[in-house]
């Protein structure tokens, strides 16, 4: 099971929290199916739900107020993962023997580790740059 350690760290204090947050959100939702809690593995799926669309609506107001370049395909990355959220809210409130959440959880994982390793990794110079220089939330850079 992963866990969250300095090789996620963005050195943006408030998406640090995000991130770490949404590892717990995970380790959560795995320890509950593990225990065949099927009443925790639907409420930590709302909460990933929440969290995310949360999370991302902050990154996204980073991008658009440093004029970052790549935000649209950032935008692009993030609206796949809340529309593979959101088809499987909707199967689990049909029917939750529609999803192998094992499977699910797993994919989710992969994604989120290889979205903060990758596309998150690219914005770090731009947000960092942005907050020296219009000195908002300046406490929030931590590297
Ligand atoms: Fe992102």
């Amino acid at each position: 099971m992963i866990k969250w350690n300095d090789t996620y760290k963005i050195g943006i204090g408030n998406i640090d929290s995000d991130h770490k947050k949404l590892f717990d959100i995970f380790f959560k939702i795995k320890n509950s199916n593990e225990s065949g809690d099927v009443v925790e593995v639907i409420t930590g799926i709302h909460e990933l739900e929440s969290y995310t669309n949360y999370h991302f609506s902050r990154e996204e107001a980073i991008m658009v107020a440093s004029e970052y370049k790549d935000y649209k395909i950032h935008k692009v990355s993030h609206d796949h993962f809340k529309h593979i959220i959101d088809c499987t809210v909707s199967l689990l409130m049909e029917d939750i023997n529609y999803v192998n959440i094992g499977v699910l959880i797993g994919r989710l994982e992969d994604w989120l580790i290889n979205h903060i390793l990758k596309a998150d990794m690219r914005y770090t110079s731009c947000f960092h740059d942005f907050f020296r220089s219009e000195f908002i939330s300046e406490s929030c850079v931590t590297a």
